[in-house]
Formats: C-alpha cells, structure tokens, sequence
C-alpha cells in the first residue's frame, strides 16, 4: 500500500448559497482578520485585493515556522498573500486585474492554496480605473466576460466577480446575465453604483430585481450601515432576495458581527486579533491599522494615545496583556530560525 501514489484529497466545490461572507477589504482582509472571521462564524473569507501584477512575479513558499504558505515578492521579500490550512477551504482570493492571460497566470499559481477567486469589478478608485481593473471593467462588459471565461474554462475552482449595479436596473440585469454565462460560481453585488459613496443609501430593490431574473447565486453587499447585530445580516440578505451576504465596515468594526451568540466587546475582540497577529507573525503596521480602525474615536483616550505611539507588535500587545504571549511566541520563531519581528520599526 505504501508503495500506491499518494493521491491529493480534492476539496468539496465551495458553494456560495445560505452563506455569511467577510467582504474583501484592503489592509483589513490579511490572514489574522480572516482567522477571527472565521473563528465568529463567519462561512467564506475573502482577502484583500491583491494585484495581479504582484501576485504574478511572487514565490510560493512554505513557511514551516508558521505553517503557512507565503506568496513572496523575491525583490523585496514582501510577503504579498499569507494564507495557512485553516482556511483553505473557505477562502476566496480577490484579485484586481484587467487582463485575462494575466488572471489566469495568477489562477494557476494559487489555485491549490484557496477555495476561489473573485475578481473585483467595483472598485471606484483612482488607481483601479486608470489600470482597467476593478469598476472600469463595468462599462467593458466583453472585457470582463472574456477574463471571467478563460478563468472558469481553465482553473479548478470556482470563479466569482464582485461588482456594483449600475444606474438602469434592467441594464443591470443584462450585465448580470452576460457575466454569469461565463459559467461563474456566483455574483457578488454591491448594491450602490460606481459613483455613489457609503453615506449613500444602497438600493435592496435593485438587487431584489436581479435576484428574481437570474439562477446564479447573488451575494449581497452594502448594507452594513444598518448592520449592528448578526440577525441584521440575515435582514439585509432577505431584503434584497439573495443567496448569501458580505459585510465589509460592519465586520472592520467589530468583527464578532459574525458570532450567532452575539458580538463580543472590543477589548476581547481586540486581544483575539492580537493573539493571531503574533501566532501569524503579521506585518506590525497591518496589525496596526487593524487596531486603529476597531478603536475608532477611543484613539483620543489616553490608552488610545499610548497605541498610537507603538511601532512593534511587541509594544501594542503589552497595552492588552499580552506582552508575555508575543515575547515567548517572537523569541520561538527566532528559535525555529524564522527571524521574528521582534524588532521590527514600523
Ligand atoms: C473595501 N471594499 C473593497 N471592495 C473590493 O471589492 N475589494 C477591496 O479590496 C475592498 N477594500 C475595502 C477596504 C475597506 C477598508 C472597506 C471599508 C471597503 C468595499 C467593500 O468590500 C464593500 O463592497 C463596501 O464597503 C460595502 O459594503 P459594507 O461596508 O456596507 O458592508
């Protein structure tokens, strides 16, 4: 027996329907907050976007430290994409792309470490709509289907695209047809267009609308404003007909909206993220941004004050208790000859 091939145990398809979703947010979405997410209860995980030209160029490496796998940009050494077996199977990598060949090179390279690949086709910034990718891809919708295609023709997982409506309901429904015959997963939506921004009321109707004329699964998206409890989430995804839901700000907050039992406090949620930012060795101005945007206005107080003059880890988990912890966890992978950041300067 011994002698016989090993054989790769394939993963069950991740299916998109009845599923509570963390949206992809950049800085936000690295692996610690997804851990969290998915620690609350949260179904599917997406990451940050990453860019297809800096994904395209990085290393896959094993991390045995750690027990990841890390995609590592050899120039630098910057660690583009961390991600661990935890959640292998219900993470789903966004990537901003604008170029079929292009996304489908990335596909291959990552397509063994997660459970699916979104493309962004919402983004409304600068940056996304100059290179093509993200929201530009709305008025291109040839484009977009010919990326969508060569993925779902040559990659094993699943595809899926992230998109805003547009401003005409029924264009937004033949926009929807055209990007699901491309064989995709599921369509997530967000419910405002590309120009309207978060203080503008997101339109339900409109995702109603489109749930009610295609059969794929529609995620969706832009409802956190009113989200301030688990049940919410549930409310939003019935009111726009969807199959599933994705929260953005909401989970940025406080990311035990994703608990059934109810969120959790701050601090607690703050020392969880914490714990799994060090366990993961996570970059400290990431760990730290994290930290800024849970602490909000508290930033003002005098422990806010004290956070926000921290530049390693080790400093910020001393404010929540866990100076020992990061220690004894930093001074390990020093030992496992991983080079800890004990002493990294933000
Ligand atoms: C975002 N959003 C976003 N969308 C996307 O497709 N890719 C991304 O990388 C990001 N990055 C990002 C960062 C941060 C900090 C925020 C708050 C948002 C948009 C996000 O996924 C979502 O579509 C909107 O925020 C609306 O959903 P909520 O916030 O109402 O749940």
């Amino acid at each position: 027996l011994s002698n016989l091939p090993r054989l790769k145990m394939k993963q069950p398809r991740l299916d998109y329907r009845n599923k509570i979703i963390m949206a992809p947010m950049v800085r936000v979405g690295t692996l610690p907050m997804r851990l969290l997410a998915l620690e609350m209860g949260a179904d599917i995980v997406y990451t940050e976007e990453l860019v297809d030209l800096k994904l395209i160029k990085s290393l896959r490496r094993p991390n045995p430290a750690l027990n990841t796998i890390d995609f590592v940009d050899p120039s630098d050494g910057t660690i583009v994409f961390r991600t661990c077996s935890l959640e292998t199977s219900r993470v789903v990598l966004q990537l901003g792309t604008s170029d079929a060949a292009r996304a489908l090179a990335v596909g291959k390279l990552v397509q063994n470490d997660i459970a699916g690949l979104d493309i962004n086709m919402g983004c409304p910034k600068e940056f996304s709509i100059k290179g093509g990718m993200g929201a530009a891809l709305l008025s291109e919708p040839a484009k977009a289907a010919h990326i969508l295609r060569t993925l779902t023709t040559h990659l094993d997982i699943p595809i899926t695209c992230k998109i805003r409506i547009l401003p005409d309901t029924l264009e937004t429904i033949k926009l929807v047809q055209e990007l699901a015959a491309t064989g995709i997963a599921a369509i997530g939506i967000h419910a405002r267009t590309r120009d309207e921004r978060p203080q503008h009321h997101p339109h339900p109707d409109v995702l109603r609308a489109v749930a009610s004329a295609v059969d794929i699964p529609i995620i969706a998206n832009g409802g956190s404003r009113n989200m301030h409890t688990y049940e919410d989430l549930h409310k939003f995804q019935e009111l726009c007909g969807a199959d599933s839901v994705m929260v953005a700000r909401a989970a940025q907050l406080n990311v035990s909206i994703f608990r059934k039992q109810g969120m959790l406090p701050i601090d607690e949620v703050i020392c969880k993220y914490l714990r799994l930012c060090v366990d993961y060795d996570n970059a400290p101005h990431n760990s730290k941004y994290c930290v800024q945007s849970i602490l909000k206005e508290l930033q003002e107080t005098p422990r806010g004050k004290r956070f926000l003059q921290c530049q390693t880890l080790q400093q910020i988990c001393e404010i929540w208790g866990l100076g020992d912890y990061c220690r004894r966890k930093q001074q390990e992978l020093k030992e496992h000859g991983n080079g800890g950041r004990a002493n990294v300067i933000l």
